[in-house]
Order: C-alpha cells, then structure tokens, then sequence
C-alpha cells in the first residue's frame, strides 16, 4: 500500500466507495462463525479504508453497559453506561449520533484527546440494539451526510451476516 499510488488517498469517500467497502465488508464476514474475528476485520478494514480517522471499533452492549470490542487506533476506554457519552446516546435513543466537534457534545467520553468529531452507528440483533460502531477523527466536521449512510449500510451487512453471532 505504502509503496503504490493510492488516487483515491486522502479524498472522502463518496457513495460509490462505500458501496464498494460495504461489499469488501460482506465477502471478508459471510460464512465466518467467529464475531470476534469478524468485528476485529470489520474495524481494521474501516479504519484502513476511511481517510483522516483515529479511532474504528465497537462496543457491544452487556446488560446496560457499553463493553468496549474490537478496534483500531489508541486505548479507549473499557465500559460506558447506557445514555452516557456519543457512544451510550446512540444505543439507548437507537439514533446515529453525527457530532460535528465532540468539545459542543454535552458528556462526550474522551478516550483520545486527539479526537474532535465522531459519528456512532447501532447495530440490532433480535429487534433491540446490541452494539455500536463508533469512529473518531482528528478533524472538526469530518463525517457527513455520506458518512452517515455509508456506514448505517456497513450496520446493515454486519447485522445481516453476524445474525446467528450478535
Ligand atoms: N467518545 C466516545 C467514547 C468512546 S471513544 O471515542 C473510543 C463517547 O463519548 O461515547
């Protein structure tokens, strides 16, 4: 990757290219029975793919407490209750948090001072919430309304390919 020219480096991803991750996502994930696994290739793949990010991963929900899952980018932090932070007003209103610049969001949980803006996608399994994408980037307003759609489409393969594993 290093040593080649990568045209698209650098642009934001438009719809075109997150259809094309979605479905890199859906080959890597489909028919593997191993969640771990497949959250920890779904993390390094979005991290690899999305420009301008520091932080990829997940938390999936046990009882009322976010725990955090498989991620890219520096420690974060382990358990984030239901409601609290981008990631706990995701899961418990079931809305995809869009922050604009996390420093104007009222409890916002800052595990990398380097993060300014996030965007924090639920996952459902049997009808409820049961996870959160969430993903961090060092620059004020980084995520769209494209981001938003591309990655609710990534919440959507992984809830249909993890069915039986969620
Ligand atoms: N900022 C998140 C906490 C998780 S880290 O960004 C990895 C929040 O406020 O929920």
């Amino acid at each position: 990757m290093q040593n080649s020219f990568d045209p698209t480096a650098g642009k934001p991803m438009d719809a075109a290219a997150y259809a094309a991750m979605n479905e890199a996502l859906r080959a890597l994930i489909t028919g593997v029975p191993h969640l771990t696994a497949n959250l920890a290739n779904a993390s390094a793949l979005l991290y690899d793919t999305l420009p301008d990010l520091n932080w990829a991963g997940f938390y999936l929900l046990e009882g009322e407490t976010l725990v955090l899952g498989p991620f890219q980018g520096k420690v974060a932090c382990i358990e984030i209750p239901m409601g609290r932070g981008v990631c706990g007003t995701a899961a418990a209103e079931d809305c995809t948090q869009l922050v604009r610049d996390v420093h104007e969001f009222p409890g916002h949980i800052a595990c990398d001072c380097a993060s300014n803006s996030e965007i924090v996608v639920p996952i459902h399994a049997r009808g409820a919430v049961v996870a959160v994408l969430d993903i961090d980037s060092p620059f004020v307003g980084r995520f769209t309304e494209v981001d938003r759609a591309g990655l609710e489409e990534t919440a959507r393969v992984l809830e249909q390919e993890l069915a039986a594993l969620l």
